[in-house]
């Protein structure tokens, strides 16, 4: 399909699920001390992590992830469902944001909330947004993967460059409210990966209660629940027959998608925009 983006500050916006009014909501938006936002580049885990933040701020308490859909669960904060479930949400409340930490609302700033950034291979980005674009009808239509690859290198996508957001979060100066974790460590050790998390907001969760969240985290729990799976929108907005949005959901799944060709100018143009930055990333 072909859709008129809403370009903001540089960035680029689906309509669906943003406006002006809701930008601008998210720009007054009242951050509380006690919030947690889970930051992500699109395709990074967002939907990951609206499962398990509310296990985790809760303690294990499964009514949220089988009563209320993911959107109005954990909100994004830039999308215009927030203001319509805000009054709704428990505290201490969950937030997502694909925003780059220089669009983060100015009560963010001057808070104690918290942020955990999770990262992902942008390689595996560039596959699961790719068939993501299919399936979604309110997206333009990537494209060849080839194109598409060349899109994501020029930030012509949503949410803009990869490389700005990873360069803007990792030089937030925001102490120890902040915590960095990969998509491909809770891939490999999510019962781990739910401890950090949890010590990180501050609940001393039992080993019990970290499995259990675990469980109900896992890639198939979630495809199979229907709060989560995206089954509740309607074919015309996301056509889960064309792809559906709980894919793959494993790590490297690009080594079946790139060519030697496009693994060489993907890896030297995403190096060329990290060059000279002092932290480093897992992929090569
Ligand atoms: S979005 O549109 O930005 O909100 O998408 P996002 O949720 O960030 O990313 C979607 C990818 O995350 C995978 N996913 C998971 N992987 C492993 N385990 C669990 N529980 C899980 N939940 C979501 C999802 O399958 C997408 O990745 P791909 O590679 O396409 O499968």
């Amino acid at each position: 399909s072909s859709v008129e983006y809403i370009q903001y500050h540089g960035i680029l916006l689906p309509p669906l699920a943003h406006s002006m009014e809701s930008l601008e909501y998210a720009e007054k938006f009242s951050v509380e001390d006690s919030d947690v936002f889970a930051v992500t580049y699109p395709k990074s885990g967002t939907i990951w992590m609206q499962e398990i933040l509310p296990l985790v701020l809760n303690g294990g308490d499964l009514t949220p992830i089988h009563t209320v859909p993911n959107w109005d669960r954990v909100p994004w904060l830039e999308e215009k469902r927030l203001a319509l479930v805000v009054d709704k949400l428990e505290s201490p409340r969950g937030l997502v944001t694909h925003f780059p930490y220089h669009l983060m609302p100015p009560s963010f700033h001057s808070s104690k909330a918290k942020a955990i950034y999770v990262m992902r291979d942008p390689k595996d980005i560039v596959v699961s947004s790719y068939h993501f674009h299919k399936m979604a009808e309110f997206l333009e239509s990537p494209g060849t993967f080839d194109e598409f690859i060349e899109k994501f290198i020029k930030g012509k996508v949503l949410f803009g460059k990869w490389t700005d957001h990873v360069k803007s979060w990792r030089g937030a100066d925001l102490g120890d409210r902040i915590m960095y974790i990969t998509y491909e460590e809770m891939v490999q050790d999510l019962p781990a990966a739910i401890r950090r998390i949890s010590d990180f907001v501050g609940r001393n969760l039992s080993e019990e209660a970290i499995q259990k969240i675990a469980e109900h985290c896992s890639f198939r729990t979630m495809k199979n629940n229907n709060m989560s799976n995206f089954s509740l929108v309607p074919k015309k907005y996301m056509n889960s027959d064309t792809s559906p949005f709980l894919r793959k959901g494993v790590a490297g799944d690009w080594k079946n998608h790139f060519s030697p060709e496009q693994l060489a100018r993907f890896t030297s143009a995403i190096s060329k925009d990290l060059e000279g930055e002092s932290f480093s990333l897992p992929w090569s």
